[in-house]
């Protein structure tokens, strides 16, 4: 019998004088053939509320980072990417932290990759390639971290399941790299499914898959090109104010763990012992889980209309109440409001640059993404660039 068992072969002979014998070859992989696709991760209602206890909404792009490993025998590792012309060298034994912040996501993911896995890994080559635009807010450094580790797990046969891989992932993310997010971007990149949202609970990670049925209308991204680095951002102090406000609401005589867990009305009785940011950001992330579990109703009504007008409502409060937002993201958003063919627009992920994501006829695109490109480059000597997405599959390899 030939029997295999997670890329080890045992090969059990012909029982001679009652034994059997047992050879065991482990399956050396063909690594040069090891091609990660890691995508990217739009998301439909549910802002900066997944470090709050928050319900989210997103969902995998189709737009993505593709891998190509193999095995070096060399004393080192080498990443080439072609996205951005640059490469860089990596010794296991010096995987301190760099100058060069895409440098730290590799070097980060191999560190927390050999606390989970006390193995020593091999050396390789890794090709970096894709479509996923960076630093617009579609989560191309989760996508990088993810992918990444899913390659160094393939190609070292570590057998990481999704959840060691999301648990890795996050701390590169929050520890290594400094920026104190939620679970979304992960999540979403590792497990997302064609055609389908996921509404995700970010208390206790509980998900339902949503079917995206958009009928004649399709989601736009508008990519503003405005670089933001959500690390050097007001990101973090975002996720300290949400921990203010919920130590206020804590101390007046509330016991909860997370912002989401008040309501508005009992938000209201505690105002005035709020500074008046502190109570702003608060209202928003409770109003924001709200819109988000309405809209997720919405979808499946096919009540796009109310779905859009959520949407503008969620871009006003990120604008007014939480204060993420920017003039070119603003730009973006209310060029739209003035056509019945555009349900609803909004500024998309950490904020500050990156995209805005719009629910549009799929008749307008066109007529609408060449009106507002002229005027926008006009007016903030930038490019625009439109990007029609569906809803694609998740983390996945082939050899
Ligand atoms: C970034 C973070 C996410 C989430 C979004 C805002 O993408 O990585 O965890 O907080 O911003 O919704």
């Amino acid at each position: 019998y030939l029997i295999s068992w997670k890329n080890n072969f045992f090969l059990i002979t012909e029982k001679r004088q009652d034994i059997y014998s047992v050879f065991f070859f482990k399956l050396k992989m063909d690594s040069s053939k090891i091609i990660i696709k890691s995508p990217g991760r739009i998301n439909l209602i549910g802002e900066h509320i997944d470090y709050n206890g928050g319900y989210v909404l997103p969902g995998a792009t189709d737009l993505f980072i593709q891998f190509t490993f193999s095995n070096s025998k060399k004393n080192y590792s080498e990443v080439y990417s072609s996205v951005i012309d640059k490469k860089c060298k990596i010794y296991f034994d010096n995987l301190s932290k760099r100058e060069i912040q895409w440098e730290n996501y590799l070097v980060g993911s191999l560190i927390s990759i050999l606390k989970k896995r006390k193995v020593k890994l091999e050396n390789f080559n890794c090709l970096i390639e894709g479509n996923l635009p960076l630093g617009s807010g579609i989560s191309s450094s989760s996508s990088l971290i993810c992918g990444f580790i899913k390659g160094i797990d393939q190609l070292n046969n570590l057998s990481l399941n999704n959840e060691e891989i999301l648990s890795i992932s996050r701390e590169v993310e929050y520890d290594f790299i400094g920026l104190k997010g939620g679970i979304m971007d992960q999540f979403t990149i590792i497990n997302s499914k064609k055609n389908n949202l996921i509404f995700l609970n970010t208390i206790d990670n509980s998900a339902e898959f949503i079917k995206s049925d958009l009928g004649d209308y399709k989601l736009l991204l508008l990519n503003t090109n405005k670089k933001h680095n959500l690390s050097d951002s007001e990101y973090n102090k975002r996720v300290e104010e949400c921990q203010e406000a919920l130590k206020i609401i804590n101390d007046s005589g509330y016991n909860i763990k997370f912002l989401t867990q008040i309501d508005v009305e009992d938000l209201r009785k505690i105002q005035n012992l709020m500074p008046d940011n502190i109570f702003n950001r608060a209202l928003y992330v409770t109003q924001e889980n709200n819109r988000t579990i309405q809209s997720v109703e919405h979808l499946k009504n096919l009540d796009l209309k109310s779905l859009g007008n959520l949407m503008y409502s969620s871009h006003d409060g990120l604008r007014d109440l939480y204060e993420v937002s920017c003039d070119e993201l603003d730009y973006l958003v209310d060029k739209t409001r003035i056509y019945d063919q555009i349900l609803g627009a909004r500024m998309m992920g950490g904020g500050f640059g990156g995209c805005t994501i719009n629910l549009i006829h799929k008749d307008f695109i066109d007529s609408f993404v060449s009106d507002v490109s002229e005027s926008y480059s006009s007016m903030f000597s930038l490019e625009l660039s439109p990007i029609i997405t569906s809803l694609g599959e998740g983390l996945r390899y082939k050899v």
